[in-house]
C-alpha cells in the first residue's frame, strides 16, 4: 500500500476532544499504522522544536534535518541539503525513502516545492502549501486581495507601482499617522515600514517602488494603521475542510526591553495568551478560520499544511495582519511544548488532506521561550563565539544560530542563537526555567530580554 492510500485509510480511537469541522470533517476513524521516514527542511529555533517534538513519535523511523543546526542532530540527523536545491532533495528523498518532507521556512514553499513533488508516483508527501496557497506570504497584495475576497476582517488598504505612485501619494493623505507601508514580496522580514509622518511616509513609498528591496518592493500596500495587541494563531489543514487550531502565543519583536528599538526575527514567546480567551478564539474560528480554510477551497488553492494567522486585536475584535504560511520563530518554541497530541500522524494526515476527526490535544501548562542572541543583533555581529552552560535542567534549548564544530565544539553561527524554553504551572513559573537558563548560556556578548511575557503578566493580573 503506497504512503499516501495507507494514510486515507488511517484508523484512530475516538477523541474525548473532538475536533470539529464545519465542512466534511469525515467519519473515518484514523490510526497511523505504518512507521514514516522525515526530511525536515530549515536551520533555525522553529525548527529544532518542530524536530523535538516530531522525534517523540511512536510513529517515526527516521528523521532528516537539511540542513540543521548544531541542535538539530540530538533529534535527528543533519544532511548538509539547501532547502532550495529541489532537485537535490529530490534525488535525497529517493536514496532514503523519504516519506514525507516536513517544510519549516517559507522560502521553499513560496518557490513551489510543493508543487515540485505534487502528483509525481512515489513522491513523498509534503506538509504545506502549493505555491498558489505560498502566495498567502509571498504576496501581500494577494493576501489582502484574498481576505476582501472573502469577507476576513483586516485593514482597509490600497496597492501601488511606480506607474501610480501619485495615487499611492493621495492614499496617504486620506490616511492618518502613522503610515504603514509594505513592500509585496518577501523581504526577509524587513519589508514593513511604520512611519511617523506624511512626509517621511511619501518618501519612503518613493524609495521602495524605487527598489529599496529590489523586485519585492515593486507593488507596495499602503494600509490603515491599527492599535492593539498582537498575538500569533496557528492553524494546521488538510486542504478538504479540516483543521485543528493550535495553541495559541505571543512573540516579542522587537531587540529593547519595553518594545524598543529595531525589529528582530523574535526575541521570545510565550503561550498561551491572556487576552486570547475562549471568546476571542471563538471570533477568530467565525470570522478568520473558517472564511480562510473554504476561501482557499472556493479559491481552487491546494493547501495541505500550517496556516499562520498574525491578529491584532482591536477594541476586543481580532483582524488579521498578515498571513505566513508556516510555523511562527519563536512561537514554534513554546507551541511545540503546549500540544500533547502526537504531531506525527497529524502532519501526515494533513499533508494527505485527511485530518478527519484526529484530535490535536492541548497540554494545559504555560510555556516560554526566552531567545539569547549575538551581541549586536540585528545589526552586525561576530560569530565563532564558543558556547557553554548548555545542560540547563529547567528548561529545553532550542538552537537556532548555532554549530558543531568537527571537534564537537559548540559555537555561534546566527543573531539568534538559543531559544531557552520551559514549562510552568502559571506565567511566572515558566518564565522563571527561561531566564534562568538564558542566564546560564555562556558566549562572549550574548544577550536577552529579561521582560519576555511583562506584558501579559499584566493583564493576567487585571482580570483577576
Ligand atoms: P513583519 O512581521 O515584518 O511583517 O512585520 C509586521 C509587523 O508590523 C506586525 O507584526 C505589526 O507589528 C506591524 N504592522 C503591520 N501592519 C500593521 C498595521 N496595519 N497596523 C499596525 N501595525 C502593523
Ligand atoms: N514570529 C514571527 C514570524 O515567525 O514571522
Amino acid at each position: 500500500m503506497s504512503i499516501q492510500q495507507n494514510l486515507n485509510t488511517l484508523r484512530h480511537p475516538v477523541s474525548n476532544h473532538p475536533e470539529k469541522s464545519p465542512f466534511n470533517a469525515g467519519e473515518t476513524l484514523c490510526e497511523q499504522t505504518e512507521p514514516l521516514t522525515v526530511l525536515l527542511l530549515g536551520s533555525g529555533g522553529r525548527e529544532c522544536a518542530l524536530a523535538w517534538k516530531i522525534s517523540q513519535s511512536p510513529l517515526l523511523r527516521h528523521l532528516y534535518i537539511a540542513p540543521g543546526n548544531g541542535g538539530t542532530d540530538a533529534y535527528g540527523e543533519n544532511v548538509p541539503l539547501s532547502p532550495l536545491d529541489f532537485e537535490a532533495i529530490d534525488r535525497f528523498v529517493a536514496e532514503k525513502g523519504v516519506d514525507m518532507i516536513v517544510v519549516g521556512n517559507e522560502d521553499p514553499l513560496v518557490a513551489g516545492i510543493y508543487d515540485y513533488f505534487d502528483g509525481r508516483d512515489g513522491a513523498p508527501l509534503v506538509a504545506g502549501p502549493s505555491k498558489a496557497g505560498a502566495a498567502l506570504e509571498g504576496s501581500k497584495d494577494f493576501a489582502k486581495q484574498f481576505m476582501v475576497r472573502h469577507g476576513i476582517p483586516t485593514a482597509r488598504y490600497r496597492s501601488f507601482t511606480a506607474e501610480t505612485i501619485a495615487e499611492g501619494e493621495k492614499f496617504l493623505e486620506e490616511l492618518s499617522a502613522p503610515y504603514v507601508l509594505k513592500a509585496d514580496g518577501l523581504a526577509a522580514g524587513k519589508g514593513v515600514l511604520i512611519l511617523d509622518t506624511l512626509e517621511q511616509a511619501k518618501a519612503s513609498l518613493r524609495e521602495m517602488l524605487g527598489g529599496m528591496f529590489g523586485d519585492s518592493s515593486a507593488t507596495v500596500v499602503i494600509e490603515e494603521f491599527l492599535k492593539g495587541i498582537e498575538c500569533s494563531v496557528f492553524v494546521l489543514t488538510d486542504g478538504n475542510g479540516g483543521y485543528r487550531i493550535l495553541p495559541v502565543a505571543k512573540d516579542y519583536k522587537r531587540i529593547g526591553e519595553g518594545d524598543t528599538g529595531p525589529n528582530t526575527g523574535g526575541m521570545g514567546a510565550v503561550s498561551p495568551v491572556a487576552f486570547a480567551d475562549a471568546d476571542f478564539m471563538r471570533k477568530v474560528e467565525e470570522r478568520i478560520i473558517i472564511p480562510t480554510v473554504k476561501g482557499l477551497i472556493d479559491d481552487g488553492i491546494t493547501y495541505r499544511g500550517f496556516i499562520f494567522l498574525g491578529l491584532i486585536e482591536v477594541g476586543g475584535e481580532p483582524m488579521v495582519i498578515e498571513y505566513n504560511v508556516r510555523m511562527g520563530d519563536p512561537e514554534t518554541e513554546v507551541v511545540m511544548l503546549r500540544i500533547a497530541s502526537d504531531l506525527l500522524p497529524l502532519l501526515a494526515a494533513a499533508a494527505a488532506g485527511n485530518l478527519s476527526t484526529m484530535p490535536l490535544i492541548e497540554d494545559p501548562r504555560y510555556a516560554t521561550t526566552v531567545m539569547v542572541v549575538s551581541g549586536g543583533y540585528p545589526g552586525s555581529y561576530p560569530k565563532g563565539k564558543a558556547i557553554t552552560g548548555t545542560d540547563a535542567e529547567e528548561a529545553i534549548l532550542f538552537h537556532a544560530g548555532t554549530t558543531r564544530q568537527p571537534d564537537g565544539t559548540l559555537v555561534t553561527s546566527g543573531g539568534r542563537v538559543i531559544a531557552c524554553s520551559s514549562y510552568g504551572k502559571n506565567l511566572d513559573e515558566a518564565l522563571a526555567g527561561s531566564f534562568k537558563a538564558a542566564s546560564d548560556v555562556m558566549f562572549e556578548g550574548k544577550y536577552f530580554r529579561r521582560d519576555i511575557g511583562a506584558d501579559l503578566r499584566a493583564i493576567e493580573e487585571a482580570r483577576k
